[in-house]
């Protein structure tokens, strides 16, 4: 039977609107939760922001020759490590690749930088919330105070969403979980790390320990990742709007489109630490092109651009201020 939807279209469903209002009341009411911080509402402790080369292959097909990656061209770029919320590296959690590629030109989705293209990923490939709706019935049910257990009846793909640390933040996988466009058609994004990254150390019984590892390797060596796209090619069982469901590899392999050296390099100085938690990243940050798809993606747009606005605007004095 043919399938009424399209290849790389949109179907937002009614009522989202409100429930993406309705979801980013609840998260600001999260970022104030230190006195005199106001830190990011997700993924608010970094291991650093480095600087990296992002060059895009000289020999793709026409049909990924959208956006960035229109013609073969060496971006430099912010890359920010990062836990979904805990400041113990230990603990179960989401860890977080942000890449933001610098002197980007074009017309953009937003208009909150000019000149920027983000990629954001985590070490799983789904999410956890089929759509907007479903994420706020899981912020409800968790402010509720329902144990995770009982919750997670309603949502299987928590399983494996939060796990255990990698060694380093250079030795993990990483994936969008939700579609982007790229020219007419969806895709998803991966990152694979090289095999050269491999330290074949163990996690460190440190509360820090992921910075240390970034630290340690980035000083004396560089490190590689390979930057890989999968097309949409089925809109039914590959669908826009409903990122729990993986997109088989097996029908549409991942593709690399571009390579990410990250060069040796020290990252912690205080002020660069301090650019880094300056940093905005958002999903659109992004060429038109290149825009973002499905309905968890739509409700990120007014949820991160009003999570940045409220750390960067709100100045509360703790006391413990250093001048
Ligand atoms: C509707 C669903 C989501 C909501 C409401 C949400 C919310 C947020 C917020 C508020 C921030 C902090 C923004 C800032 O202050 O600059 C953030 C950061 C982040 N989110 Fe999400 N997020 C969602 C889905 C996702 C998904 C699907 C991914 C997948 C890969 C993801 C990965 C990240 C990462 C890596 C960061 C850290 C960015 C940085 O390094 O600055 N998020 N998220």
């Amino acid at each position: 039977m043919s399938s009424a939807k399209e290849i790389g279209k949109e179907y937002p469903p009614e009522e989202e609107e409100q429930n993406i209002l309705e979801l980013g009341r609840i998260l600001a009411k999260d970022q104030h939760v230190h006195p005199g911080k106001w830190r990011r509402g997700q993924h608010p402790k970094h291991h650093g922001c480095v600087r990296a080369k992002f060059t895009v292959a000289d020999d793709l097909p026409g049909v990924l020759r959208h956006g960035i990656f229109k013609e073969p061209h060496v971006f430099n770029a912010y890359i920010r490590f990062s836990n979904g919320k805990s400041d113990d590296d230990r603990n179960i959690d989401v860890r977080g690749m942000a890449i933001k590629l610098l002197q980007v030109n074009g017309k953009k989705a937003s208009v909150s930088e000019q000149f920027t293209q983000d990629f954001m990923t985590a070490d799983n490939p789904v999410f956890f919330a089929r759509n907007v709706r479903h994420l706020l019935d899981f912020v409800i049910a968790r402010d509720s105070g329902k144990p995770i257990q009982e919750i997670a009846q309603n949502f299987p793909k928590l399983i494996g969403f939060s796990k255990l640390p990698p060694a380093s933040p250079l030795e993990t996988r990483y994936w969008s979980q939700t579609p982007y466009l790229l020219g007419n058609i969806a895709v998803k994004y991966s990152i694979k790390p090289s095999k050269a990254n491999v330290s074949g150390k163990s996690p460190v019984d440190d509360a820090n320990f992921l910075r240390a590892a970034l630290k340690d390797w980035l000083v004396a060596k560089p490190a590689q990742f390979d930057f890989l796209v999968q097309l949409q090619t089925d809109p039914d069982a590959m669908p826009v709007e409903d990122p729990t469901v993986e997109w088989d590899e097996m029908v549409s392999p991942f593709i690399k489109v571009a390579t990410i050296e990250i060069p040796a390099q020290t990252f912690d100085s205080p002020g660069q630490m301090a650019f880094c938690e300056a940093l905005s990243y958002t999903p659109w940050h992004s060429l038109l092109e290149q825009r973002p798809l499905g309905g968890i993606n739509r409700a990120r747009r007014p949820i991160y651009e009003e999570s940045s606005t409220l750390r960067h605007q709100k100045l509360e004095p703790s006391g413990e201020e250093s001048f």
